[in-house]
């Protein structure tokens, strides 16, 4: 049962969406901010801190200059988006910075095409140790992180090993 439902969902997902999977550029900082203000600030903080990250200006700790962000664009409305950069911290090469799908997306597999264009933009930086911030009771992304190769670092922190292997993983499983 819970199967046919999977595979329906699946398969009108791939038949029927117009997503388009691209990097981010500043014209889409606000709708970004949008989808970000769901989970935690507000809009105007989000257009802030998106813009000074996107630009080099805000650094998280021990961020190295190169970042990416992507956005997942349904039409003229953005579906989610995921943000990345290079680093240091806890002996990780990279680190996930945000990933944010909007209520309507969840359990669709936009968080993991998401997911898979940020993992391959690690593999090109030679980043393949890649660490993520995320809060213990945040069980739905820690979920969707385990599924994707990755393990509790510490109470607050999970990482994947080698996130090349978990790309090659997922897309042999695709
Ligand atoms: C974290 C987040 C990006 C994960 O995205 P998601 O769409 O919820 O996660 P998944 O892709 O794993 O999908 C959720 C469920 O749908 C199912 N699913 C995923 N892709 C599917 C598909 N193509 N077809 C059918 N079902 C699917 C999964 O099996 C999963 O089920 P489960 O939760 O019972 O295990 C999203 O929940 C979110 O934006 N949360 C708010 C922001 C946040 O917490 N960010 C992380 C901060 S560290």
């Amino acid at each position: 049962m819970a199967t046919t439902g999977c595979c329906l969902l699946s398969t009108f997902y791939f038949l029927f969406s117009r997503m388009l999977y691209r990097e981010a550029d500043k014209h889409d900082v606000p709708a970004m901010a949008q989808i970000r203000a769901t989970s935690w600030g507000t809009p105007d903080y989000w257009v802030g801190r998106i813009s000074r990250y996107m630009e080099g200006v805000d650094n998280p700790r021990e961020a190295l200059s190169p970042r990416t962000l992507y956005v997942a664009a349904d039409g003229e409305s953005l579906a989610g988006i995921i943000a990345g950069h290079l680093t240091r911290r806890h002996g990780c090469q990279g680190e996930l910075e945000w990933i944010d799908v909007a209520e309507q997306y969840r359990g669709s597999g936009v968080a993991s095409e998401l997911f898979g264009h940020l993992a391959t933009w690690f593999v090109s930086q030679h980043a393949l140790k890649v660490c993520v911030d995320v809060d213990p009771t945040n069980s739905r992304a820690r979920r969707f992180y385990a599924r994707h190769g990755a393990r509790p670092l510490n109470p607050h922190w999970m990482v994947w090993d080698d996130v090349g292997a978990v790309l090659r993983r997922d897309r042999g499983a695709n």
